[in-house]
């Protein structure tokens, strides 16, 4: 979400005077720094980073802050770091262009609704393309900032996602990246029309593009995820076979805590209709260790949630209490140490069922998606189920679905010849 509300800013820049982007920091005219707030340490790391830019940019340089945290914690930026010219948050990302030339100029309002705005073009990878299909978020996940900082759900209109990738398309993407905190509940509620359309009608509606050849999106809700979703989901060929589903915890009490609405049996069952409509499918899923409350046995069911279905990544956190959220009154806050040992536990395992599957792909044929140059004359790409690939090649590949046998396998990436 984040990278791309980073192409938007861009985009948006773009329109008013033409921008290049720059490694070198005494180069920049302008300095966005684009943060998240979703646990506390990007959020320190901010004003360290701010920090060095004041001491290395040009004296004439601006800083912008822009994002979850610029959102959060609005003017008291500019009052702990001077330094900053504007704060900008996220879902106000159309206001670049008034932002850049307003001296301390800060727009947080997260009731501001974007869903309607039509941003101008602007890709760093041309092959693939990420396309937002709703802002905000309804649900009060007790631990989630991000509520508060994206402000209520709105759906984005059908008719604009459908143009947006239609142009994409044109311009050479063959991949959409759908986005939106909760891509599965789309069509909650649009912000003027009385357009009537859910998750699963906008991916049929989206697979009739021609020139596009797959769909991927992130993420799905465990609670949305009804029957006819995990149907179209399987059946739809261009709907690539990679899944992340969001388990949290895989403690029944400890979801009840977190107000996720879902058990651990619901969960479980839909990763089971999952594999059994679509047996190649990867999942993969994020889990918060060390929740308020979180006891031994609380971990080890999550423990048996990692064994059942064998995630094939793992987005795994120790617990940050934040700011605007329910959980950070609890009673029963863990111990940093003991959500360590627990993050170790859980990370080891992932990691030999990981290896298992890894091993496993040895000689196996997947279609892979060429999309970037890399280093020493290897090109990069990913399966249908969402496996990184490095290949030997150059430039002519990218762009091109092929058939690619695994030679070498490692828990990053696979190695693979094309046939
Ligand atoms: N502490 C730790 N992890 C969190 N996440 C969200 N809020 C917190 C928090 N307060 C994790 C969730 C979410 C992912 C994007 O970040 O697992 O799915
Ligand atoms: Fe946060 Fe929950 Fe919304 Fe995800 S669904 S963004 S975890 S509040």
């Amino acid at each position: 979400m984040n990278v791309r509300d980073s192409e938007h800013l861009i985009a948006e820049l773009n329109q008013q005077e033409p921008y290049q982007i720059t490694d070198e920091l005494s180069d920049a005219d302008l300095i966005i720094i684009n943060t998240c707030s979703v646990r506390e340490k990007p959020v320190a790391k901010l004003f360290s980073e701010i920090g060095v830019f004041k001491k290395y940019k040009k004296p004439s340089a601006k800083i912008g802050v822009t994002g979850c945290t610029a959102s959060h914690l609005g003017k008291e930026i500019i009052r702990r770091a001077p330094a900053v010219d504007f704060v900008l948050g996220a879902r106000n990302v159309s206001k670049i262009t008034k932002v850049i030339n307003t001296k301390h100029a800060v727009e947080v309002d997260t009731n501001f609704d974007e869903s309607s705005y039509n941003f101008a073009e602007y890709r760093t990878n041309s092959f693939k393309a990420m396309v937002n299909i709703s802002i905000g978020c309804d649900k009060s996940c007790t631990f989630c900032i991000v509520p508060a900082t994206r402000g209520d759900e709105v759906s984005i209109p059908s008719s604009l996602i459908i143009s947006e990738i239609t142009k994409s398309v044109a311009l050479g993407a063959k991949e959409v990246m759908l986005l939106g905190q909760n891509v599965n509940n789309y069509g909650r509620r649009f912000s003027s029309s009385d357009e009537i359309c859910n998750f699963t009608k906008l991916l049929q509606q989206i697979s009739m593009i021609d020139g596009l050849e797959r769909i991927r999106f992130t993420s799905p809700h465990p609670l949305h995820m009804d029957d006819e979703f995990i149907e179209e989901f399987a059946s739809n060929p261009k709907i690539c076979k990679q899944i992340h589903v969001p388990l949290q915890s895989g403690s029944t009490a400890i979801l009840q805590k977190m107000k996720r609405g879902y058990t651990k049996e619901n969960f479980i069952n839909r990763c089971e209709k999952i594999r059994k409509l679509c047996p190649e499918a990867t999942i993969s899923t994020d889990i918060i260790v060390g929740f308020p409350d979180e006891s031994d046995s609380d971990f080890e069911e999550t423990m048996s949630v990692l064994n059942t279905v064998r995630f094939e990544q793992l987005f795994s956190f120790k617990y940050s209490a934040r700011p605007h959220t329910e959980a950070m009154d609890f009673d029963n806050q863990i111990e940093n140490s003991l959500a360590g040992e627990r993050l170790t536990r859980l990370q080891t395992r992932h990691t030999q069922i990981l290896d298992e599957i890894m091993d496993s792909q040895l000689g196996k044929i997947h279609r892979v998606y060429i999309d970037e140059l890399k280093p020493n004359g290897k090109v990069s790409g990913r399966a249908d189920d969402g496996k990184l690939f490095f290949i030997d090649g150059s430039e002519e590949l990218l762009g091109r679905i092929i058939d690619v046998k695994v030679t070498r396998t490692s828990r990053g990436a696979l190695d693979g010849e094309i046939i």
